[in-house]
């Protein structure tokens, strides 16, 4: 018994002791400023998005609420698309669906000149669908279906980007049924970034072993090598070393099978200054010890402008050296282009306490529909009082009934009152994508543009989620 009490009071002065080690450490903590994402603030001290007041779009739609802002979305467009005029490589953007495959979204994009990369046969009937021309289509993405494949071979889009060496079979099968010859790229991992179930390994010759196969298939027509290294990555290094591998592939299948391929296409994962992944042991610390993340040093990110110089020098040295002629590179960007044009607003509902006192803001946004926090850091505004101090650690937990919906265990925010409404920012990559069903409608959507809105999803109904039930 006495051995219990010494063990838990142990337990308990060290705890206390960590406490007071973070509350000193995050006293100083300061989030992202919001100029980062170049919205405003009104003399009400409102949040003000594509010039709309974000509390009335709140109260005139409810929350939770996706808000885009169409002209971020153009300029992060023309940002992309400018850093690849200065190397003659415009129009080479296919933005990547499964980022926010919201089509009132990836419309905008289209509208400013960008393919599609698709990663499933809904994705690809989407963008046919939303009237993307064919061979501004690239298929991408492992295990794709058998009617994915044989509406890109019917289409006859830009690229199908293998992932293995059965599909290549695969394929050569299905065009020779429908007497088509199909222009292929091979996905291949270099050993540097993602690899796992993605692409063909460069280190074991299996990449070559795919072009040796295709060679003698009839219906493929090898046209490009494909990569794609991971999300959010701050620098060109990753895409530095393994243009430096994939060059000796090219030089083998061009001194083998005097074959020059046409496109590189080095995937997306371009970063954004405003978030970053979090890290397992930080995760922990925020979990049980309520520490709060610390903000992304935006300093170390470098603009996307800038990766691409990178890695052009680099692509371009590396033709040189293995003289080879060069292929035009392709980008499937996600992230970067819609990442911070979208934010979730979410109410606090309600207010409480864990057991040690710690305060729990309760929002109607949870991980239904905000997976990427419980991963990445978000920064997170008060809309309604954007000049109130973040003074206090706060929790944010959403309104599905489970422990795992107390997302954020830790935040400095300021001290928040039931009716706050919060701006949970960067909602543009990857939240619609993971968004469900969880006991709850999927929120509406509402696209800002100079000062008007207007609706591109509406809130799902109750109807609409058993739509497709049988039960009488
Ligand atoms: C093949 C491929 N291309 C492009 C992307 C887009 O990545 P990001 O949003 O990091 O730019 C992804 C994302 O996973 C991907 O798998």
């Amino acid at each position: 018994m006495g051995k219990i009490n010494i063990k838990s009071m142990l337990k308990r002065a060290v705890y206390q002791f960590l406490q007071s080690h973070i509350e000193r450490s995050a006293r100083n903590q300061v989030g992202l400023n919001l100029s980062l994402w170049e919205a405003g603030v009104d003399q009400q001290h409102h949040l003000i998005m594509g010039g709309c007041d974000c509390t009335r779009l709140a109260a005139d739609y409810g929350t939770p609420l996706f808000v885009v802002d169409e002209k971020k979305i153009r300029d992060n467009y023309q940002a992309f698309n400018r850093a690849l005029t200065a190397y003659g490589l415009e129009g080479s953007v296919y933005y990547s669906y499964k980022t926010n495959p919201v089509p009132g979204i990836v419309r905008v994009l289209h509208d400013c000149g960008a393919g599609a990369e698709v990663i499933s046969a809904y994705e690809l009937w989407l963008a046919l669908k939303l009237g993307v021309p064919p061979e501004r289509i690239i298929y991408n993405g492992p295990n794709k279906s058998a009617e994915g494949l044989k509406t890109a071979i019917d289409h006859g889009i830009k690229l199908i980007n293998i992932n293995s060496l059965s599909e290549i079979d695969h394929i050569e099968r299905l065009a020779a049924e429908r007497k088509k010859k199909v222009r292929i790229g091979v996905r291949v991992s270099p050993g540097v970034g993602w690899g796992a179930q993605f692409g063909l390994k460069l280190e074991n010759g299996e990449a070559l072993t795919g072009f040796r196969r295709m060679a003698a298939c009839s219906h493929l027509d090898p046209q490009a090598i494909h990569f794609h290294l991971g999300t959010n990555l701050q620098n060109a290094h990753l895409y530095q070393s393994a243009l430096a591998q994939v060059f000796q592939l090219l030089q083998a299948i061009q001194s083998e099978q005097g074959l020059g391929l046409r496109y590189l296409d080095l995937g997306g994962g371009f970063g954004v200054p405003t978030v970053r992944g979090l890290g397992n042991h930080e995760i922990k610390l925020n979990t049980f010890f309520y520490k709060p993340y610390p903000p992304p040093c935006v300093a170390d990110i470098k603009p996307v402008s800038q990766i691409i110089d990178d890695i052009v020098a680099t692509f371009k040295a590396l033709c040189l050296r293995f003289r080879i002629h060069p292929p035009t590179l392709l980008f499937e960007p996600g992230r970067s282009l819609t990442s911070n044009a979208e934010i979730l607003l979410t109410r606090v509902g309600d207010l409480k306490t864990t057991a040690n006192g710690f305060p729990i803001a309760l929002v109607d946004a949870g991980i239904n529909i905000a997976r990427p926090i419980t991963f990445e850091y978000h920064e997170i505004f008060v809309a309604n009082r954007m000049a109130a101090p973040a003074n206090q650690r706060c929790g944010l937990a959403g309104p599905i009934c489970t422990p795992m919906d107390f997302f954020l265990k830790s935040k400095k925010l300021p001290i928040l009152q039931a009716g706050d409404l919060l701006a949970i920012m960067d909602a543009g990559a990857y939240f619609t994508s993971f968004a469900n069903d969880f006991s709850l409608p999927r929120p509406a959507i509402v696209m800002v543009f100079e000062g008007g809105h207007r609706l591109i999803r509406e809130k799902e109904s109750y109807d609409d989620l058993i739509r497709l039930d049988h039960y009488r």
